[in-house]
């Protein structure tokens, strides 16, 4: 009986290393994990490898920052006129990432503050919460020429830095917002009308998955799911609080 479980959480377990395997080979993603046949610890796979980001202690996120520095990393230095590294408090419980910064964060240096931005701030304050104290971040720190999706060597050299600020910021709760984020984080090509609605797991912490404020401009008729899909969260929040 012992041995039956054994087999079966063994074969669950390859099953999933494959189905990720296939995913990020699809996706043009670094197999990284694979480089080494030694025992795979927790800092070998990607979602809790932090690389340049540091591997020693959690501190905080100005330590974080230091390391990401004038970040020349991937060719988004080049085009960038400010880096958008992330900004709040998440004393709620709450982190918000995107997907990367558009012209007007570019400019300022700060996320979600065009048009997307202060849409998302709405539903921030509708949600009962102060914009200061959640925290909002993107996958990419650095804004894409035109707006353009980002590129997976893009994610690979900027991913490390959201990990660690996300495991220094401990957040009871994240929103992936959009496909993107959505998809990055999750490791998986599933669409976000089939994500979003429900809580899905990242590093142990609840992902909700909804729209992109961008796309609500565009289409406000998703509004409602918005709507259903925060007030999950806020239910989560007020549960573990
Ligand atoms: N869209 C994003 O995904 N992030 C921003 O910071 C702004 C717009």
């Amino acid at each position: 009986m012992g041995d039956d479980a054994d087999r079966e959480a063994l074969l669950g377990l390859v099953s999933s290393l494959g189905e990720r395997i296939r995913v990020d080979r699809r996706m043009g993603r670094p197999l990284s994990y694979l480089a080494r046949s030694a025992a795979v610890v927790p800092s070998e796979i990607p979602a809790f490898a932090t690389g340049e980001a540091g591997g020693g202690p959690l501190t905080s996120l100005e330590a974080v920052r230091e390391a990401l520095g004038e970040c020349e990393r991937c060719a988004l230095a080049r085009t960038r006129k400010r880096l958008v590294f992330g900004e709040g408090r998440a004393d709620t419980g709450l982190v918000f990432v995107g997907e990367a910064p558009g012209a007007e964060e570019d400019l300022q240096g700060r996320p979600f503050v065009g048009r997307a931005g202060q849409l998302l701030t709405k539903i921030i304050t509708a949600m009962g919460l102060q914009r200061e104290r959640v925290y909002i971040c993107n996958i990419l720190k650095c804004r894409p020429p035109g707006n353009r999706n980002p590129r997976p060597e893009e994610i690979a050299a900027c991913e490390p830095f959201l990990i660690r600020q996300l495991q220094t910021l401990r957040p009871r709760v994240i929103c992936a917002l959009g496909s993107f984020a959505a998809q990055t984080l999750l490791k998986t090509e599933t669409p976000i009308s089939v994500l979003r609605g429900r809580f899905h797991l990242y590093q142990g912490i609840p992902l909700m998955p909804t729209y992109h404020p961008a796309y609500l401009l565009r289409n406000p008729g998703a509004k409602k799911q918005v709507w259903e899909d925060v007030q999950l969260i806020m239910k989560r929040l007020q549960e573990t609080g």
